[in-house]
């Protein structure tokens, strides 16, 4: 059974061209669909994934390839602990995997009663639940209303605070309207995980260690976080996106094709809906 159907693979497949003897770090092993294509294409693979669920297929995976591919069990974050001669490429796959979303116990989903726990890393402090008791009523709403783009973002906070929910139901019943209640779910998972800091600091890293030549791909399943790998791509390659400001000349990085879903792809696999690929080059 497949697991997890791996969203844009073979447009990543083509934007990395050939891989044959380079080394790709796949910040977001998940159930190794990418991995695997990296691998079957020639290419050696550094894995990061914070979820210890996943480390069943990366040692199956470990068994058939050998030293060619390692696993880290941490944030992505780290790829600060790597040196530019460790690697040629990065390709990231945001979010969270189908075998996550899927699992009643996790509590990412409002369609299982579980307890609010949403972390992608058990190791992580804090849980879904604990974070709404220790947030401020502000905090909150600037969390919904930044992550989950929530209208009544102060006053659905407030209701959340009195009621302090503990399970996925709870909170799914505190939400009236029934458009707010997946973007409610996506704002929490967003601020347990510190998700959009985990990005801004593993391309700060990318920036300083990838070597020319290097490719760093991208696949962004929301708008905070696609704004995010958007603009920081467009400094790095120097484009202001603001035909009225003149581009710098000769940047460091060129910016590559951005993809979406086929249709196709959209059939198959409707969870690929909002996704979006963007990548740039470190220039020769
Ligand atoms: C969309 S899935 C990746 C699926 C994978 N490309 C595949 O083909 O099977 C995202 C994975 O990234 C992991 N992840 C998300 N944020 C992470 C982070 N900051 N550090 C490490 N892993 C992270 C999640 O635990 C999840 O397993």
């Amino acid at each position: 059974m497949i697991k997890h159907i791996p969203v844009l693979l073979n447009d990543v497949m083509l934007m990395l061209g050939d891989i044959r003897n380079r080394t790709i770090v796949d910040c977001t092993f998940g159930a190794g669909g990418y991995t695997r294509a990296l691998l079957n294409a020639g290419a050696k693979v550094i894995a990061f994934d914070r979820d210890v669920n996943v480390e069943q297929d990366a040692e199956q995976i470990k068994q058939e390839y050998g030293d060619k591919f390692t696993f880290i069990n941490s944030a992505f974050s780290e790829i600060n602990k790597l040196k530019s001669d460790d690697f040629d490429d990065v390709i990231f796959d945001l979010g969270i995997s189908s075998m996550q979303i899927d699992n009643p116990e996790r509590g990412f989903s409002f369609r299982f009663d579980a307890p609010l726990d949403m972390r992608m890393d058990k190791r992580l402090n804090i849980n879904a639940a604990e974070l709404i008791q220790t947030i401020s009523v502000e905090k909150l709403a600037d969390v919904l209303y930044e992550y989950g783009d929530i209208k009544k973002s102060k006053l659905l906070a407030g209701i959340i605070k009195k009621s302090l929910p503990t399970t996925t139901f709870q909170l799914r019943d505190l939400i009236k309207n029934p458009h707010d209640i997946a973007p409610v779910f996506q704002a929490l998972r967003i601020a347990v995980n510190d998700e959009m800091g985990q990005i801004e600091s593993a391309l700060n890293s990318v920036h300083s260690l990838l070597r020319p030549g290097g490719r760093c791909l991208c696949v962004t399943f929301h708008s905070i976080e696609d704004r995010i790998v958007k603009n920081t791509f467009r400094q790095w390659a120097s484009v202001s996106g603001d035909p009225r400001l003149p581009n710098i000349v000769n940047p460091e990085y060129r910016m590559l094709k951005v993809i979406t879903p086929s249709d196709s792809e959209l059939e198959k696999n409707p969870r690929s809906r909002s996704a979006h690929l963007r990548g740039v080059e470190k220039k020769l």
